[in-house]
């Protein structure tokens, strides 16, 4: 009978297999330690919104909603999307629970989770991919700013990225950024011709997005282009000295660009991207900025707003080029080995002891020979075996081999759990 025909994943999209889903615990379990650290607290919120809320949130003109989201009706005729990032959902969520409701109120909160994007799939960029990003309201200074940035750069530390580039700059408020509008405008309107096509539209719909443009032709026009920093008002140019003095006393290294600007129309001060090397195009690893006024779009009391968001697969794909060893710990300290049926049933209660004890254990209850039971132990990756057969049983003892050593021990039964808890202590 031939075989049916196979259903693929969609485009853009990949499976996490067992093989790899160590290492996105072992990343996920890093962001919450420090997350938790700097003190942030998890958000979880739905991977579908109301589509407006990314149109008003997000930006109507901004190219991942205008082009790159996937909206559909539902079954009752409600436009549903796909978050394609986490901060409109996030600030939703904290109004519609009331988080921002007192005078004051501060709420910092942190989440990881996938996103959706109709994007052009190449290598680090995909139609499904995961963030770690985190949020902080209610505070309007730079060193909100500031912490969320150190946050940032000591997750990657921890993760063990190195080769790693932050820049920073600042668009200001909203009277910053519309006369950094009007002077871009000014300076790219004699050179209309020579931009991209969605350039042109952008020079009348969102000027500020075409320093953010890919295309040869924008990257040529842009060149020149007056620095943000010259339009700031004194209060954002001191809210920008204030975080840079912050990263400076933290001796986290930065540079200042004045042309990046993020995809985003919630933007309003100080944005930032960080860059990792062995990553090739796509070799933004994550960023972030100040969002002042979303809260009040989005129909909650005006309250500042900051944060930032971490590419997963991409910074798996960077450790990896760089050959950094993520910590793994899943693979299973022992393995039980059986000499005949009654060793099997004598294994199935230390087994159950051993991992009422926390100690990752495992054995093969198919019948295999005592040499492939070995064999199946090693390829799991143990580091040590428990051997049963009738001398053990006789005796109320078990035969502990080191397999990476080579290395064995009678050890009596009553003895067996202290000596494995101390050894998966010392696991590094
Ligand atoms: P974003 O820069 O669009 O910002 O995304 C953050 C990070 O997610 C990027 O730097 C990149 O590492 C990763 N990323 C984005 N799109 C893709 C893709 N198609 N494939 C793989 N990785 C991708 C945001 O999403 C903002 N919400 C960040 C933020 C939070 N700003 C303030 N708060």
């Amino acid at each position: 009978m031939a075989s049916a025909e196979r259903i693929q994943a969609p485009k853009g999209t990949q499976d996490i297999l067992p093989a790899d889903s160590a290492k996105w615990q072992a990343i996920e379990r890093v962001a919450r330690e420090v997350a938790t650290l700097y003190h942030f607290d998890e958000i979880r919120t739905p991977i579908f919104e109301h589509s407006e809320l990314f149109h008003r949130g997000v930006g109507e003109t901004t190219d991942i909603v205008h082009k790159e989201t996937y909206t559909f009706n539902d079954r009752s005729d409600r436009s549903i999307t796909l978050r394609p990032e986490g901060t409109a959902g996030v600030v939703r969520a904290v109004i519609e629970a009331g988080l921002l409701n007192d005078v004051g109120a501060r709420v910092k909160v942190f989440y990881i989770g996938p996103n959706f994007r109709y994007e052009r799939p190449a290598a680090g960029r995909y139609r499904q991919h995961h963030q770690f990003g985190v949020e902080a309201f209610g505070v309007a200074e730079g060193d909100q700013d500031a912490e969320c940035i150190l946050l940032q750069m000591d997750f990657y530390r921890r993760a063990g990225l190195k080769d790693l580039a932050l820049r920073i700059n600042s668009l200001g408020d909203a009277e910053s950024k519309q006369r950094y509008r009007d002077a871009l405008v000014q300076f790219l309107s004699p050179k209309q011709a020579k931009l991209s096509e969605d350039s042109q539209r952008r020079l009348s719909d969102n000027p500020l997005r075409i320093l953010d443009s890919k295309d040869p032709r924008d990257i040529e026009a842009v060149r020149g282009a007056p620095p943000a920093a010259e339009y700031l008002s004194e209060a954002s140019t001191m809210h920008f000295n204030r975080v840079r003095s912050l990263l400076e006393a933290a001796s986290v290294p930065f540079s200042v660009d004045g042309t990046l600007v993020r995809g985003f129309d919630y933007y309003t001060g100080v944005v930032w991207e960080v860059t990792a090397g062995g990553l090739g195009a796509q070799n933004a690893v994550g960023g972030g900025g100040r969002y002042d006024t979303l809260v009040e779009t989005l129909g909650g009391r005006p309250t500042p707003g900051v944060g930032f968001g971490i590419g997963l697969e991409r910074l798996l794909i960077a450790l990896e080029s760089q050959q950094v060893a993520i910590p793994l710990d899943q693979k299973p300290l022992v393995w039980l080995i059986a000499h005949g049926d009654a060793a099997k049933d004598y294994n199935w209660t230390i087994l159950r002891e051993l991992r009422a004890a926390g100690i990752r254990a495992d054995m093969d209850v198919s019948g295999r020979s005592v040499k492939n039971q070995f064999k199946v132990a090693e390829r799991a990756g143990a580091a040590y075996s428990v051997v049963v057969g009738e001398t053990e049983l006789a005796s109320n003892s078990v035969m502990l081999k080191d397999l990476a050593r080579r290395e064995q021990t009678s050890v009596p039964r009553d003895q067996l759990i202290a000596l494995l808890q101390s050894a998966q202590r010392q696991q590094p």
